[in-house]
């Protein structure tokens, strides 16, 4: 198998990030303290994972950062937009994820992060108001403000690479129609400033017209839909969407898998969640909310197969609940009540009650896919990056294929794309020794 072409990564690379809150924020901030040895990238599988290559006896199991050609975590510069012209410093002592002192470390690196004036429009985002923000005549006029954000951001911050990820808050329900469909229909709506096209749609058109790949980590229609499918390919940049998995939907793809190898029926699945960031204020609008419920429902059709196995699967019901409760801030609390059978029909329960930060569990995935999706760009491939399902709870899909939700798949998956960038064999896990 031979090496693919992968163009090396020298320089710096610039990661932009639409939306300066919590988890945009909490990423900047373990990036430098990371870079100035105050703290480890835990949970980041580009800076402390490794990967098996070749037979179990070879005993080659590298770093992944050593095996495949990442942007050190040195090269980064950060950038990005606010509706809110708080500088990251304020941003992260807002949202209160990582604690004051371990910021003030760091307070002269967050307060030069200044953010950019936003796109925005209240009727995408209800409960929020804001005052950083463009004006223009049209969402075109708008995303070529934005095309200028990116070349001033990249020649003034001398990078020789940029790669966008949308942190911004979760936008209203939107179904992809016919203004979705083609590069023309969406380029002819973006003039009329049309309502179905939405803030964060112009972040990732402006991010694809520049040659910046482009990754939506929060729920909302934003790059899975045919034009800007169309548009990736046709510019030759890679994109993905969406919604970054952590918390719950995390622990539901990692137990799932489990229930599933074992043959053991589901009949209920009930999820509820209390969280006071400003996340969850967003959420608590039924609009944004919907955008959320259909992303956290969609995992576990696709893990559980009901169609095959409609014994154990077919009435399993599921529900997923967002509460907004102020007193927690980032700190979410999960519950999970799982209704269960097995042997015979039996009934069983598992309760999950999973205390988690949930800014702490999606810093590491923008690093991580942010340094992939440049990786992915340096190495030419376009369009849909599915072998990154392994971050994302909606991950796209080729048309007319599902999405593989199955965490460990996923993690195979995304290690053989890696063996196979780099001219390795891929791993089977087939035990040969019993065969002649
Ligand atoms: N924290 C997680 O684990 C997690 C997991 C999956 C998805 N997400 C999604 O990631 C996004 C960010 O989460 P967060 O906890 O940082 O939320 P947050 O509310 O702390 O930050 C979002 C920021 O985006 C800004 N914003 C809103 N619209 C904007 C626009 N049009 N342009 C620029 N900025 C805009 C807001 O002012 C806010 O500062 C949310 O959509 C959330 O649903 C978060």
């Amino acid at each position: 198998m031979s090496t693919k072409q992968v163009l090396p990564a020298s320089g710096k690379l610039g990661i932009l990030t639409p939306g300066m809150g919590a988890v945009s924020t909490t990423f900047m901030a373990g990036v430098e303290l990371a870079r100035q040895g105050l703290g480890q990238p835990i949970g980041s599988l580009t800076q402390m994972g490794h990967i098996r290559l070749g037979k179990r006896t070879d005993n080659r199991s590298p770093l992944i950062k050593d095996f495949v050609p990442l942007t050190e975590m040195d090269d980064i510069v950060f950038g990005g937009w606010d509706i809110f012209e708080d500088s990251a410093y304020d941003a992260a002592l807002n949202a209160g994820v990582l604690p004051k002192e371990q910021l003030d470390s760091i307070g002269d690196f967050l307060k030069g992060i200044k953010p950019m004036k936003a796109v925005f429009d209240q009727r995408y985002v209800k409960k929020l108001e804001g005052t950083h923000v463009k004006g223009g005549e049209n969402w075109m006029d708008l995303a070529d403000q934005v095309r200028q954000d990116i070349r001033d951001f990249k020649a003034n911050n001398d990078c020789e690479r940029l790669v966008m990820v949308w942190c911004g808050s979760t936008e209203i329900f939107l179904a992809p129609g016919d203004v979705h469909q083609t590069i023309d229909s969406m380029e002819a709506a973006m003039r009329e400033h049309h309502d179905q096209i939405a803030p964060s749609m112009i972040y990732a058109y402006a991010a694809l017209m520049e040659g910046v790949p482009y990754v939506n980590g929060a729920p909302n229609l934003s790059c899975d839909f045919p034009a800007m499918v169309a548009l990736s390919k046709r510019e030759g940049v890679p994109i993905f969407g969406k919604d970054f998995k952590t918390g719950q939907t995390l622990m539901k793809t990692i137990l799932a898998p489990g229930f599933k190898a074992r043959m053991l029926g589901l009949s209920g699945w009930f999820s509820t969640n209390i969280l006071g960031n400003r996340d969850g204020e967003v959420l608590d609008d039924p609009e944004s909310f919907k955008t959320k419920e259909e992303s956290k429902l969609s995992v576990l059709d696709t893990i559980l197969q009901p169609d095959l196995y409609p014994q154990l699967y077919k009435d399993l019901y599921h529900k997923v609940r967002i509460n907004y409760y102020p007193p927690r801030g980032d700190n979410k609390e999960g519950w999970d009540n799982i209704d269960i059978f097995g042997w015979m029909g039996q009934k069983m329960q598992i309760k999950v009650d999973f205390l988690c930060k949930d800014s702490i569990l999606a810093a590491p995935i923008v690093l991580d896919l942010a340094l992939f999706m440049d990786l992915a760009s340096r190495a030419g491939m376009m369009g849909i990056q599915e072998w990154l399902s392994f971050y994302l709870k909606s991950p796209q899909a080729a048309e007319g294929l599902d999405p593989e939700h199955d965490l460990f798949i996923q993690l195979m998956k995304m290690k053989n794309n890696l063996r196979h960038l780099m001219g390795e064999d891929l791993i089977t896990h087939l035990g040969t020794e019993y065969y002649d």
